[in-house]
């Protein structure tokens, strides 16, 4: 299961967070989970816009060695961006100030950079959390 919506403008992100809430609580996220996907959307999306223009974000359903999860994926055509790890763990930019980036990393269980030969990619993923089986 996947979706994957265009950025170019900043009115977008009103429709995308919607459908990705809509999407979130399908698979079983509780509320929180859901805020928490919706906002690491909002920053990846408005970077896309603020930074390069245009892109793709990807919203995918994973099931990957009995863990079930969504994933986001954000590709776009702009300058592209230099060390994710760098910027979403706090060692560059302005001190006291909390970054989108650094949002995402927070927010998210993973969250990675994709090489790529231009523009930008980066991959965020929200596993559900297993409850255990009471029998
Ligand atoms: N999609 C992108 N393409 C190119 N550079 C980016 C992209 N996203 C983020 N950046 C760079 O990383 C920096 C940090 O991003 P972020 O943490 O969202 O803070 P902000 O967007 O408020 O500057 C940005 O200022 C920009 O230089
Ligand atoms: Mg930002």
């Amino acid at each position: 299961m996947y979706k994957t919506f265009s950025i170019n403008y900043e009115w977008e992100i009103v429709n995308i967070r919607s459908e990705a809430r809509e999407i979130a609580k399908e698979l079983g996220f509780d509320e929180l989970d859901q805020s928490r996907i919706v906002q690491s959307i909002s920053e990846l999306a408005s970077n896309v816009v603020q930074h390069a223009e245009k892109g793709l974000i990807t919203i995918s359903f994973v099931d990957c060695n009995n863990r079930r999860g969504l994933r986001i994926q954000v590709q776009d055509e702009g300058p592209g961006l230099v060390n994710l790890e760098e910027v979403a763990k706090g060692k560059t930019g302005q001190v006291g100030e909390t970054s989108g980036l650094q949002h995402v990393y927070m927010l998210m269980d993973e969250f990675r950079q994709i090489p790529v030969e231009s523009g930008t990619c980066v991959e965020a993923v929200k596993w559900l959390k297993n409850k255990p089986i009471i029998s």
